[in-house]
């Protein structure tokens, strides 16, 4: 076979939750499992590339032959991230970011007083967003966008907001698709307007079909 496009190319992948705290005991996070992520970063090294993988915090084994970097927050995770920027030629981002933290953690465990109480977030900063603006020319940026049937739009709007060269449409359902399970229903929007719906597979198929979709973009 024809070598993978891939081969010799430096990859980013992010994967997995962030976990925001609200005090030294307690934080706001999701239901990423990380399995989406870590599958492209193993299927990456096996054509040949270069992975660095930025995880939140999941309970699986680096894959072979990955660079893995470990962060906790969004913060930490663009702290792990941005150093690896300048030298990669794609980005993915899997991770679902938390979007919001507490502003103020609190030191310690907060006490129980009163019969409400109220947190107060701030936004976080978003890794993606932030690679696809600084990128140099032929530099590749992708994304996910997992939104319930329907949300086709709003993953368009992520494709042309953020300037990606791709984004993955993730249909959350709840049982199949999404989160923690291991399969995946994926459509595939690039910058020229191409789509390519994919069926129900592994997260480790979707991964190669993904892969297979972005070494058409990639400038030989
Ligand atoms: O980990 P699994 O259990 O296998 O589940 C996989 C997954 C559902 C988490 C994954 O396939 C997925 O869809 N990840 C993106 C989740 C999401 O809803 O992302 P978003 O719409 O909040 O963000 C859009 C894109 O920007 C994503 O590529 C995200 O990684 C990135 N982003 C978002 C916010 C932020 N602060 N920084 C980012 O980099």
């Amino acid at each position: 076979p024809e070598p993978s496009a891939l081969s010799g190319k430096t990859v980013v992948v992010t994967a997995g939750p962030t976990r925001e705290k609200i005090d030294g005991v307690r934080y706001l996070s999701n239901y990423s499992s990380g399995k989406m992520g870590f599958a492209i970063a193993a299927e990456a090294a096996r054509r040949g590339a270069t992975v660095h993988l930025v995880s939140g915090p999941v309970t699986l084994p680096t894959p072979p032959g990955v660079q893995r970097h470990d962060a906790e927050s969004a913060v930490e995770m663009l702290e792990a991230a941005r150093p690896l920027f300048a030298d990669c030629d794609l980005f993915i981002g899997a991770a679902a970011v938390a979007d919001y933290r507490p502003e103020t953690p609190v030191e310690g465990k907060i006490k129980k007083h009163d019969a409400e109480m109220e947190l107060r977030l701030v936004r976080n900063p978003d890794i993606l967003a932030e690679f696809s603006t600084n990128r140099k020319p032929g530099q590749l940026a992708v994304g996910f966008a997992l939104e319930t049937a329907g949300g086709i739009d709003y993953a368009r709007r992520k494709l042309t907001d953020k300037k990606l060269d791709l984004v993955a449409f993730n249909i959350y359902d709840g049982t199949t698709s999404g989160f923690e399970v291991d399969t995946n229903v994926l459509t595939l929007l690039d910058r020229d307007g191409a789509i390519t719906e994919l069926p129900l597979l592994s997260k480790e198929e979707a991964a190669e079909r993904l892969l297979d979709a972005i070494e058409l973009l990639l400038p030989r």
